[in-house]
Order: structure tokens, then sequence, then C-alpha cells
């Protein structure tokens, strides 16, 4: 390790772009199989790290969708999110805004009262335990259409204390933010927060309409939008956020290799981007991995990872005041470690 890779491993960092269904380990994946008399399709957890080759977005969405079959019950759901947060604390994780599928698990006839009461069981640890504090987004999945984001957005309402905002995730192209527009104005209205994957495979302008229609608050990956320079004028102009996943961009073909990363010089260019780990059990790493593989391919001073931690800080959707002693813990460690 290098001091760089020390300095970002010890920091406190937000994480704003995690889906907890991609946070399914194989090993963990193989025990509520077990537990739920599930077959995988897979002989052993090694198998399973083997089928995780993927050409783009939808191979990887195919393996995705299916390993979700796993989780059946409340404490499936419960043991997910633990083992996410105790990772995400062990890597000094303070803040984390974890996004859910709740379409993936209601389409199987899994309680949406299941899945949330599993999830918030263990933020609510996770904050008791571990001084973690944590959101929750609940994400549509857009190859389904609106009218079945309409009925998720109605479960969800019951449970709205324990949702600070609604995303948009699955397979981009062919998909365009218009679809939603309406189920994310009913969103906007009823009080919660936006955001919206964008950008990630598809074309810049589906980053625009994600803020002229759906009105996002942050744009999920946004990394195409480099591609256009009126639009990265925009995002400057309006410091909207973007919550950047090198790891997943590299396997799932969005850029061929790390050194090929645009994550540098969007960071130069002004825009307010962020670094996560969107699926981590699929894509090699959690939150430190992939700031440790950015800041080897291209070459990141410890001002540049100072500078994506505190875009991180900036970006959440937490009060003023928490923001800024979120900024006050970096303060220290910086002052530590110099
Ligand atoms: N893109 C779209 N949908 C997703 C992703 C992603 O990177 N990860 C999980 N669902
Ligand atoms: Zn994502």
């Amino acid at each position: 390790m290098t001091s760089l890779d020390e300095f970002i491993c010890g920091a406190p960092k937000a994480e704003l772009h995690v889906h907890i269904e991609g946070t399914l380990e194989p090993d963990l994946m193989f025990a509520l199989a077990r537990r739920n008399g599930i077959d995988t399709g897979y002989n052993s957890a090694d198998d399973v790290r083997a089928a995780y080759q993927f050409g783009d977005l939808q191979d990887f969405l195919d393996i995705y969708f299916a390993a979700a079959n796993v989780l059946v019950r409340e404490q499936d759901f419960y043991d997910l999110a633990w083992a996410y947060l105790q990772k995400a604390h062990a890597q000094n994780v303070t803040h984390t805004e974890i996004m859910f599928d709740p379409q993936t698990h209601t389409d199987r006839n899994i309680a949406f009262d299941t899945v949330i009461s599993g999830l918030t069981r263990a933020l609510d640890d996770a904050k008791a335990q571990l001084g973690l504090s944590t959101g929750l987004i609940m994400c549509f999945l857009r190859h389904l259409d609106e009218e079945a984001a309409e009925r998720t957005l109605d479960q969800g309402l019951e449970h709205r204390d324990k949702i600070i905002a609604v995303g948009l995730d699955s397979s981009e192209l062919g998909h365009p933010p218009e679809k939603f527009a309406r189920v994310f104005a009913r969103a906007r209205n009823e009080g919660f927060l936006a955001v919206a994957h964008a950008g990630e495979e598809g074309p810049p302008a589906n980053v625009a309409a994600s803020l002229d229609i759906l009105q996002v608050r942050r744009i999920d990956h946004g990394v195409r939008s480099i591609e256009d320079p009126a639009l990265v004028q925009r995002l400057v102009d309006t410091a909207t956020p973007l919550t950047v996943c090198p790891l997943s961009n590299i396997r799932l073909g969005v850029f061929a290799t790390m050194a090929a990363h645009p994550l540098k010089r969007m960071l130069a260019a002004g825009l307010k981007v962020t670094v996560n780990s969107d699926d981590p059990a699929y894509f090699g790493g959690y939150i430190n991995e992939n700031f440790l593989a950015v800041a080897a391919a291209l070459e990141l001073t410890q001002d540049d990872v100072v500078a994506l931690i505190r875009n991180g800080f900036d970006a959440a959707f937490l009060p003023a005041t928490e923001i800024a002693a979120l900024h006050q813990s970096l303060d220290a460690y910086v002052a530590s470690a110099a």
C-alpha cells in the first residue's frame, strides 16, 4: 500500500450509490439458498465468481436479478444489509444511502413489507451499534412500465418515513427518463427527493432529460456527460452531483480500461463527482477498492481524493449541520494524517 492508499482506506467517507441487491456476496448467496431450499444453478461460490464476466449492463442485470431469488424472508434482507453495513463501516464509511429494487422482490410475491422491514432493521442496528448514518432510496426498474412503478410508489408511501428518495435503475437503453415523468412527479409531490441512473450506457441526453423531466437532485453514473460540453457546463453551474462507480464502469465495458476512465477529467472540469461501489459483490470491490483503483490508474493526488470525498458529503441527502459534521471529521483526519 502506498501512503495515499492508506490515507484513502482510513478516511471517513460517504457512499451514495450502492444497490443492496448488488452487495450479495457468493458465500451469502449460497447460505441463503440452502436456508430457503433454492437451487442457484451454481455448484460453488467459486463457480459463481467465475460467472461474473459481463459484456455489458444487460449481461450483468440478468445474473443480478436471478441471484436475488435467494432473498425470501425478512431475515434474509436483514442479513444482506447487515453484511454490507459492517463492510462499509470497516472501510470507514460514516454515511451511506442505499438503493433497493422493490419490484425485483414483489414480482416474486415477496411482500414489500418483508423487504423494507428487514432492510430497516439492519439500518437501525447500524446506527445503534456502528454509529453509521443511513438513508434508503427506492428504485423503479426502468425495463418495467410506468404503471408498475406507480404501484411500487403506492407501497413506498406506506413507509414514507423510511425512504428518502426515489431512483431509476436497470436497462438504460430503450427506457429513457421520459417514460417515468408522471410517477416521478407524484413521488416529488409526496415529498421524496429524486435521483436517476443516466449517462451510463445511455447518451448524455438522458442526463439532461433526468434533470429537466424527472427533476433529480443527483445523477447516478453520468459519466457519458463528458461527451457534451454544454451539458458539462450546466452540471458545473448547477453543482449537480454525479455518483460515479469506476469498477462498475470497467466491468460493464463503459470504458475499456481504468486508465481511460474520465473521472480525473471530470473533476478537473469542475464537475461534482463522487466515488461509489454500485454493486460491490459483482464488480470486484467496495468503496475503498474503487478509490484505490482510480487513484492508481489516474495518478490522483491526496487533494483529488479529499475533493472526491468532500463532494460525497456535499451531495448527501442530510441536513446542513450533519454535512458540516462530516466535513469536520475529514478536517480532523487530514490534520492527523499530515
Ligand atoms: N445500472 C443500472 N441498473 C443497475 C445498476 C447499474 O449500474 N446496478 C444495479 N442496477
Ligand atoms: Zn447503480
